[in-house]
Formats: structure tokens, C-alpha cells, sequence
């Protein structure tokens, strides 16, 4: 008799004996020698707890928002492109068990649904992942993100050239499923794919927007918008000087360029510098409700899951995204309750020990 999954990394194990070898290889490959993925993991490992005791902790409520949208627990679905790697379903499943979880998904612009389709599904909030993708394309997405009812845009800024996976070229993977946004779009595969969804160096090579096109981007739509990647304080400062609504810390899980620090070493310097004016969270390398806790202390309003989701889905579709949500919510409220905290929303920055030397080297006046 086998077990149910225990934690995240059972859901891992399954979902690697049930996916084809290169398809499980290209959700899990990082970038190069996936320094930055396995850093992901070790910089949540440098920061210790400091449990606190004999306080009323009894209740404890783990629900947040992010932007007004309300949020059973602050573990959110990061945006992904081509969920049927891992189930039939793809991202209605997804959302589903999104929904079934009372928590937000970020759909991505490669995905293989339509956002149509998912937005239909949900009864939790939608967010748009939006990869530009030239500025007809790029506004055709937009209207119709706001029309189907997401609640804001997350504009990947993080991937300005392809930067294939070294195991994807390795085993020449090749499987290019629908890309569910663009049915019906006359236009070259390579204009509409990105280095997500797709393999080699012949992906999407439109500009990246820049911090000028942003007020382009905000007067196409009411929406509130998040910049998803930034990883500094340099950027973070310019993106709240913006006027930008959020900001989400990512390394992309170490899948775009390998070297960097992982993401939650970059939280206390970007939460710093956006001073207050925007939501900052963070995703790469989240495995544990402990993790949560430590990113939550660090300033993050929440933090989001990306390989899980596809764990989740390759054993068990819907149910499967539903279960890996649910097993880091019961381990982020017993973390609370270790912490003597009560509620996500007010945790305290003392709880975590940060090693010395984390942030950034020091700063120009900005
Ligand atoms: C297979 C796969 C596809 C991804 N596709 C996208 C995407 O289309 N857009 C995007 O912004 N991020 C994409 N990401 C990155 C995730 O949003 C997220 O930043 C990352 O997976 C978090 O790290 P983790 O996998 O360690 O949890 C993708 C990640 C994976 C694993």
C-alpha cells in the first residue's frame, strides 16, 4: 500500500516515474549548470526560524490578498507555459485546483488553454502573465485579459533573449503543444513561442519592453500591473517610482540566466527600496510552508509555487494541484504556530535569523 504524498517532494518523486523522461526534463531543468535553481533552495536553508512560545496562538488565520483580491492562504500558482507537458487538462485543471484551494493563479501567455477557457473555470482570482510579444499581440492580450475578468497583468521582465535548457537540446525535445492564446493568429511560430514554451534558440525575438513603454502597457488597460523577475534594488526603486502595483522577486526558478543569487536573498533589499509604495512577492525554489514563513517575514506579501504545480498535476490533475496547495498550507500554519504568530498578514521580521552578508552590495544614492 503506498501512502498519500506527505509533502512536495513525494508529489516530485511520483510525478518523475509518471511523465516521459523529457518532458519531466524540461520542467525541471534551470538554465545551464542550474546554480541559480539549486541556490533557490540552499538561500532559504541559510535563514533559521526563531520560534517563540507561551502565546496565544489558537486561531490562527492564514489569509491575505494581493491587490484587494482575497486569498485563503499567501501561496499563489506562478504562470507557466504549456501545462499539458503534465495533464490533458492543462491549465483548467490547474485552476481548478486553484480554485479548490481559494487561491489566486497567474495564467501564462503560453499556455495551452485559452485564457478564456480558464477564466471560465476559476472561482478564485486570475492574474495574466503577459510575455510581450510585439504590440499588436501584446494589446490583443491585454483587452482580452480584462474582458475575461483577470484581476491585473504580471509582465515578465526577466527573459530578454532565449536561453534554451541544456538538457532540452540534449534530447532535441521537440513537443510544441497548442498555444491557446494564439489560436486563430497568422503569425510565425517563433513570433507567437517563447524561450518557455519552447526549445532551441529560434523563440520570440521582439524587443523587451522598456521602462518608457511601461506608460504604453498601463494606458492600454485599467489593470493593475506587476513586474515579475526584478531582482534588485536599483530596479525595484524605478519600478515603484513607476507607479508600478507590484513587484514579484523571481530568478524564473533558475531557468533563464544561471548565476545569480537566489530569490529570497533579494527580498530585504527590494523590499527596502520599494519603500511601502507597492506588493512585493516572491517564487523560486518554495518547497516548504516554512519557506513561506521565512519569505513572508522578510517584507513578501506572498510567494508562489512554479515546478509544484506541474508535481501536482502530473500525479493527479486538479486534485493534484489542490493537494501539493494543501500540504504547504497545513505546514505554514504549523510554522505559525512554532512562531507564536497568529496571522500571515502581521508576521514579524524577527523570526528569521538572516546570515550575515545577505543584500546588496552597498548603493548609489538613487
Ligand atoms: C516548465 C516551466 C514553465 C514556465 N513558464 C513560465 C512562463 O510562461 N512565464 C513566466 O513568467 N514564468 C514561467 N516559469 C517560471 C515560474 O513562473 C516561476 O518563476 C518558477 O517556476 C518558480 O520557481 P520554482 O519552479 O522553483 O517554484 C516557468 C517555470 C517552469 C518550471
Amino acid at each position: 500500500m503506498r501512502l498519500d504524498p506527505i509533502n512536495l517532494y513525494d508529489y516530485e518523486e511520483r510525478a518523475k516515474l509518471a511523465l516521459p523522461h523529457d518532458d519531466w526534463d524540461t520542467i525541471d531543468a534551470g538554465a545551464m549548470d542550474m546554480f541559480t535553481t539549486r541556490r533557490n533552495r540552499t538561500a532559504f536553508e541559510e535563514l533559521t526560524l526563531r520560534p517563540r512560545f507561551l502565546r496565544d496562538t489558537g486561531e490562527r488565520d492564514l489569509s491575505t490578498t494581493m491587490l484587494g483580491n482575497e486569498l485563503s492562504m499567501p501561496v499563489f500558482v506562478c504562470p507557466a507555459g504549456s501545462h499539458h507537458r503534465a495533464h490533458p487538462e492543462g491549465e483548467v485543471a490547474t485552476a481548478r485546483g486553484a480554485s479548490m484551494s481559494n487561491t489566486l493563479m497567474m495564467l501564462s501567455t503560453g499556455s495551452n488553454c485559452s485564457m478564456e477557457e480558464v477564466a471560465e473555470e476559476a472561482t478564485s482570482p486570475l492574474f495574466f502573465q503577459l510575455y510581450h510579444r510585439g504590440y499588436d499581440l501584446t494589446e490583443m492580450l491585454v483587452r482580452r485579459a480584462e474582458e475575461a475578468g483577470f484581476k491585473a497583468i504580471t509582465l515578465t521582465v526577466d527573459t530578454p533573449a532565449p536561453s534554451p535548457k541544456e538538457r532540452d537540446l540534449r534530447n532535441r525535445y521537440n513537443r510544441n503543444f497548442e498555444q491557446g492564446n494564439f489560436r486563430g493568429v497568422n503569425k510565425p511560430e517563433n513570433v507567437l513561442r517563447g524561450t518557455d514554451e519552447s526549445v532551441g534558440w529560434n523563440v520570440n525575438r521582439t524587443v523587451p519592453l522598456s521602462w518608457q513603454e511601461l506608460e504604453w502597457l498601463r494606458g492600454l488597460t485599467g489593470l493593475p500591473l506587476v513586474l515579475k523577475g526584478i531582482r534588485t534594488a536599483e530596479d525595484a526603486h524605478i519600478a515603484a517610482e513607476s507607479g508600478v502595483d507590484g513587484v514579484l522577486v523571481s530568478t524564473h526558478g533558475g531557468r533563464q540566466l544561471d548565476m545569480t543569487m537566489g530569490a529570497i536573498e533579494m527580498v530585504p533589499e527590494v523590499v527596502d527600496a520599494v519603500k511601502g509604495n507597492c506588493e512585493v512577492y516572491v517564487d523560486s525554489g518554495v518547497r516548504r510552508g516554512s519557506d513561506v514563513v521565512k519569505a513572508l517575514a522578510l517584507g513578501a506579501k506572498a510567494v508562489g509555487i512554479g515546478r509544484p504545480l506541474f508535481w501536482g498535476l502530473a500525479v493527479n490533475g486538479a486534485e493534484g494541484v489542490h493537494g501539493v496547495l494543501e500540504l504547504l498550507r497545513e505546514e505554514v500554519d504549523r510554522a505559525m504556530a512554532y512562531c507564536g504568530q497568529t496571522s500571515v498578514q502581521d508576521l514579524e521580521p524577527n523570526l528569521v535569523n538572516v546570515p550575515q552578508g545577505w543584500g546588496a552590495p552597498p548603493q548609489p544614492d538613487f
